[in-house]
C-alpha cells in the first residue's frame, strides 16, 4: 500500500467506522484518553467459552487518526485472546495504520489500542481473581 492508500483507509474507518457503539452486556470496557487535545474512546470486548474475543467495539469521539485507529483495531481483534490483545506491538499497529501518515501522531493513533489493552487487562485481572475464589 502507498500512502494515499493509507490515507483513503484511515478516511474510509472515519466515515464508516466498524463496530461503532456500546456493547451492552460487555465483558470488560475501558475508556481511554488523550489528556493533550480531551478527545476520548471507550473500548468493549465480549469474550466467548473458549477464551477468544467474540465481539468489540468503540464509542468515542476525537480526530480523524484516533477515530479510524479504533475502527481498525476492532477488526483485527476481533479472534485473538485477551492475552493476544495485551502483548500487541504499538509500533506493529502505526506499520499497519500506514507509519508515513501516522507516526507524527503516534498518540491519537494508538488511543484505541492503549485503552483496548486496558480493558484485557481487566478483563484477566477479574478472571484470575474468580479462577482463585
Ligand atoms: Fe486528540 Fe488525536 S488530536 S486523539
Amino acid at each position: 500500500m502507498d500512502r494515499e492508500d493509507y490515507v483513503e483507509d484511515i478516511l474510509d474507518h472515519y466515515q464508516h467506522p466498524r463496530h461503532k457503539g456500546v456493547l451492552d452486556p460487555a465483558d470488560s470496557k475501558a475508556e481511554g484518553g488523550n489528556p493533550g487535545c480531551g478527545d476520548i474512546v471507550t473500548m468493549y470486548m465480549r469474550v466467548d467459552p473458549a477464551g477468544r474475543i467474540s465481539e468489540v467495539s468503540f464509542d468515542g469521539r476525537g480526530c480523524t487518526i484516533s477515530q479510524a485507529g479504533a475502527s481498525m483495531l476492532t477488526e483485527i481483534a476481533i479472534g485473538k485472546t485477551p492475552k493476544e490483545v495485551e502483548e500487541m506491538d504499538y509500533e506493529a499497529f502505526i506499520d499497519q495504520m500506514g507509519r508515513e501518515v501516522v507516526v507524527s501522531r503516534a498518540r491519537c493513533a494508538t488511543l484505541g489500542l492503549g485503552t483496548l489493552k486496558a480493558a484485557a487487562d481487566q478483563y484477566l485481572k477479574e478472571k484470575r481473581a474468580a479462577d482463585g475464589a
